[in-house]
């Protein structure tokens, strides 16, 4: 099985970025973490970070045909990007959309997803496991 892991603007930054919400893991320690619980399961992944809204429309575009599924923390662009959403629409690859933080327990514009309606499933508010709740997920729906 062959998985995407995705991540949006800024999540380059978790380790230093406002750890009371995002906590102390930095990006690089948690998709490491993610690699061996991958290859535990046979799973191939493969892992993408932008703060570009362009780069992540042509990474998934590239997914096309060769990913079984997606996990994406598409950062700010959650609550903004019509654009990402379409690109998803577009390759017809289903996908989890995972927030460290509990984005319903925050601020009124963090509130609205443009992508939860199209999610498989949607994980938010238990940090970094949620990403590994993610995978888990996937691997168990695939076989
Ligand atoms: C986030 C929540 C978003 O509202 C925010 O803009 C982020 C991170 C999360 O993982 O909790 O960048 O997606």
């Amino acid at each position: 099985m062959d998985i995407l892991l995705l991540n949006g603007p800024n999540l380059n930054m978790l380790g230093k970025r406002e750890p009371d919400k995002y906590g102390q893991q930095t990006l690089e320690q948690i998709v490491e973490a993610l690699q061996s619980d991958a290859a535990a399961l046979s799973v191939s992944l493969s892992h993408f970070q932008s703060n570009a809204e362009h780069a992540l429309i042509d990474r998934i575009h590239d997914a096309m045909g060769n990913t079984d599924a997606i996990i994406f923390n598409p950062g700010a662009f959650t609550h903004t990007s019509i654009a990402l959403r379409d690109a998803l629409l577009s390759v017809s690859i289903p996908f989890i959309e995972v927030h460290l933080s509990n984005i319903h327990a925050r601020e009124p514009f963090r509130q609205h997803s443009y992508f939860s309606d199209i999610a498989q499933g949607v994980i938010a508010g238990l940090g970094a496991q949620g990403y590994h709740l993610a995978l888990t997920a996937l691997h168990q729906s695939h076989t």
